[in-house]
């Protein structure tokens, strides 16, 4: 894929349902009772192979584009698979199901794409074991080869990693566990799980602990069916606001972006670092706080408040968003250092040596550490990049390639249908 560089860029742009939501009303609908109807379902292939998974352990799906309905089974009526399960390139699909099949009454197998085999499962493993499940693991990756055990028992258990993809799986396994499962949460992560199964009408509990947020719910815990609409991927957002904000003249609309404040930090940031970005219009929808981004760009973005140095906490609010944020970086005064964020080397790519990597060739001064990376403030010229086989690698720097001086060519760049298909051709239309 080769990306010239823009003048501007300028439209409105509805944008596909949020990738981590889809999954978790795919994922809970089939586990309630009832038939949901869902709109604004992610068209991203990742949210695909988990309608898959759900289809071939026996649940009913009509698709129509981006209005699905799934007709729930509840939580005990999932029908063994005849075949193993292939969750494709997607880590959110092996982990959250994981915890679903872990506490039924039949045996299953979850595999995936090279990239998912390679990727640490211990992490959901180890607390669904001491729930009493039983998973075998070659070497702790996929495939996971899971023997249902009715029920699971109760566990009170603190997250090693700030993972909203462990916290969903040590969930979903509670549903099916005896008595009450609390998780312990030091560091904030998305919780859409939370906040979509009370939708659901689950009581999930939340307290504070000696300053540790700990999350309750309970195996009595029963699904009821209920009408649901997705909101406009933050993440998938993120790119073209950057992409708004460092182009002069610039001005883009996105109506009902998901703004959850575990998720969009990467809004916030942006403000800090000088980008123009209002929101209006704030509601929510399904539980979820939703707004109408508006994102002006201007000639030069001062930064003029102080911080460049994103790191903590923060890191697990806008893990998705860091290499669009890195390719931001280059584009602001003092540009931008990322630290705390090791997680980034065991996503779909080592994101931390792939933007690295892309970056250099794109004549941007960057330094390279064990958990982030520094790049300067600097003048990007068009350059041949890989996206090695990552969504998130093949998008940010498509926007760096608007961005940068000259041509971009994107080498496998098809792999951004994992969460945003269509992303080139609506790049194009509102590229000027
Ligand atoms: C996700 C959580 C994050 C994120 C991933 C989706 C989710 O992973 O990187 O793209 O939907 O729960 P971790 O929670 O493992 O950091």
């Amino acid at each position: 894929m080769k990306i010239i560089a823009a003048k501007y860029i300028r439209g409105t742009l509805e944008l596909p349902g949020d990738k981590s939501i889809s999954h978790r009303a795919a994922i809970l609908s089939a586990m309630a009772q009832g038939n949901t109807q869902v709109q604004n379902f992610a068209t991203s292939a990742d949210c695909a192979s988990t309608l898959k998974c759900l289809e071939a352990l026996g649940v009913e799906i009509n698709r129509d584009d981006s209005t699905v309905v799934i007709k729930g089974v509840g939580k005990q009526g999932l029908r063994k698979p005849e075949t193993a399960l292939d969750c494709g390139n997607s880590g959110t699909t092996m982990r959250l199901l994981t915890g679903v099949l872990a506490g039924q009454n039949f045996d299953s197998v979850l595999v995936g794409d090279e990239s998912l085999q390679k990727r640490p499962m211990k992490r959901v493993i180890d607390p669904l074991r001491l729930m009493g499940a039983e998973i075998d693991a070659e070497g702790n990756n996929a495939p996971l080869r899971i023997f249902g055990k009715k029920p699971l028992r109760q566990i009170d258990f603190e997250l090693p990693v700030a993972s909203a993809q462990i916290k969903s799986c040590i969930m979903l396994a509670a549903l099916n566990a005896q008595g009450e499962t609390s998780v312990f949460e030091p560091t904030p992560t998305r919780d859409h799980t939370e906040r979509m199964l009370r939708w659901f009408g689950v009581k999930v509990s939340e307290a504070v602990v000696n300053g540790v947020k700990k999350i309750t719910v309970s195996g009595d815990a029963n699904l009821t069916a209920k009408d649901l609409s997705v909101p406009a991927d933050v993440s998938s957002a993120a790119f073209f606001i950057v992409a708004a904000a460092f182009l002069d003249g610039s001005e883009i609309i996105l109506p009902n972006v998901g703004i959850n404040p575990t998720r969009s930090a990467v809004i916030e940031v942006l403000g800090r670092l000088g980008a123009d970005i209002s929101i209006s219009d704030r509601r929510e929808i399904c539980n979820e706080p939703v707004g109408k981004l508006i994102i002006t760009g201007k000639k030069s973005v001062p930064n003029g408040r102080g911080s460049n140095l994103l790191s903590g906490p923060v890191i697990a609010n806008l893990i998705d968003e860091i290499p669009i944020l890195a390719v931001a970086g280059t584009q602001v005064d003092g540009g931008l250092e990322i630290r705390n964020a090791s997680e980034l080397r065991i996503k779909e790519s080592d994101r931390i040596s792939a933007v690295v990597e892309n970056l250099r060739k794109m004549n941007a001064s960057v330094e390279e550490f064990e958990d982030g990376l520094r790049v300067e403030k600097s003048y990007l010229k068009g350059a041949t990049v890989d996206s090695f086989g990552d969504h998130r690698i093949a998008m940010a720097f498509a926007v760096a390639g608007l961005l940068a001086d000259g041509e971009t060519e994107i080498l496998g760049a098809e792999c951004a249908a994992i969460s945003f298909p269509g992303f080139f051709d609506t790049l194009a239309d509102v590229r000027k």
